[in-house]
């Protein structure tokens, strides 16, 4: 089956560089390259002096270092650094899933985790968050939805777009079902270090199950998505031998700045979750009062994680909805349309420097 548009990716393409005002993204503030080398002193004339050879396809071993540190037992040899999280998720849904497996993916979610999947013959089940319980999916429908030919559960916490954050007890009974069923647990991570309240954070999967591979990157938790820099942490030695294998015909090896750099955000991980932190939760409170004042255009719980929350849209389309206040306002929002979602619904991110701004010029939209 041919791979369909990435819906959400697309309505990027057609705005984020010509909308004046950005409220729909997942991506919080960014930071500089002169940001990241503050922190460390001699970082500069590093930089200066990187090698602009091949890397090696692993990642650069002292940045597996660095990255497994961040981990309470994973191991250098079980991190795989990647371009990105979007290419380790099309290297496993490609080298460890096979036409006819069957998955169960967290939904709404980012399309990836599901459309490289039905590209490839691979059955998809979803498992629903519900919008009456600030998206929170029922535990007990997921054994209902394994099958014989189930070989994986794919979830997403924190949760884009909804902002879902399992508590501690809820992601233990998850792994307890995948466990039981001896499945693989794909857990995209790339939010986590941005919980609202940081005694919410989650362990890294990785840590907690032996046939679990924890996602994660330096886009969404530290503003750095131009570095390009994303890894796998796998303690399933199949696993990681089958997505390295894999590596080879996608990008090969990383970019040897960007590896460099990440390097830096690393290990000054804690400092820049709590930058953002701050900005997060200083908006979602402007956010907080927004929706109190539209209580009639919007149903919203707040979110306990991450730079995304997604509302229910009350007043009709929300497509038509975002096209026009894109082209009336040029304020960027995304419509729940592009993640397949039948309802109403739009997604607004609330990571951004700007953020406070922006949500003034829609609250002067909607007053006009
Ligand atoms: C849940 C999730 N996973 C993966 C990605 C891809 O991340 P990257 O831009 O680092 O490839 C995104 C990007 O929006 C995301 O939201």
């Amino acid at each position: 089956m041919a791979i369909r548009p990435f819906e959400l990716e697309r309505y990027f393409a057609e705005h984020e560089f010509s909308a004046k005002y950005l409220l729909g993204s997942s991506d919080p503030e960014a930071m500089s390259v002169e940001d990241l080398l503050v922190f460390e002193p001699g970082a500069e004339s590093g930089l200066k002096k990187i090698w602009l050879g091949y890397t090696e396809s692993l990642g650069d071993p002292a940045l597996r270092r660095d990255i497994a540190a961040l981990y309470e037992s994973v191991t250098p040899e079980q991190v795989l650094v990647f371009t990105g999280a979007e290419e380790p998720i099309f290297a496993f849904m490609h080298a460890v899933l096979e036409p006819g497996d069957h998955i169960v993916v967290h939904f709404p979610g980012y399309q990836s985790h599901y459309s490289v999947a039905e590209s490839r013959g691979i059955e998809v089940s979803h498992w629903h968050g519900d919008p009456l319980q600030n998206w929170a999916p029922d535990l007990s429908e997921l054994p209902k939805l394994i099958k014989p030919n189930t070989k994986a559960l794919l979830i997403c916490t924190p949760h884009n777009p909804t902002g879902y954050l399992f508590d501690r007890a809820a992601w233990q009974h998850v792994i307890e079902i995948a466990r039981q069923h001896n499945l693989y647990l794909f857990c995209d991570e790339v939010y986590r270090g941005l919980e609202h309240d940081p005694t919410d954070r989650l362990p890294h999967l990785a840590d907690h199950y032996e046939k679990g591979v924890s996602l994660n990157c330096l886009s969404k938790n530290c503003g750095l998505a131009g570095l390009r820099i994303g890894w796998i942490a796998t303690k399933d030695r199949h696993i990681y031998n089958r997505l390295a294998m894999f590596k080879d015909y996608l990008t090969i090896c990383n970019c040897a700045p960007g590896e460099y750099l990440a390097g830096i955000a690393v290990r000054n991980i804690g400092k820049i979750f709590e930058q953002q932190r701050l900005r997060l939760v200083r908006n979602l409170d402007l956010l907080e009062d927004f929706f109190k004042r539209h209580e009639a255009l919007f149903s919203w719980q707040r979110p306990r994680a991450g730079t995304v929350t997604f509302p229910g849209y009350l007043a009709g389309s929300a497509l038509e909805f975002c096209n026009k206040l894109v082209t009336e306002a040029g304020i960027m929002l995304i419509p729940g349309t592009f993640f397949d979602m039948s309802g109403e619904y739009l997604r607004f991110g609330y990571g951004r420097a700007t953020f406070a701004e922006v949500l003034n010029r829609l609250d002067e939209y909607l007053s006009v």
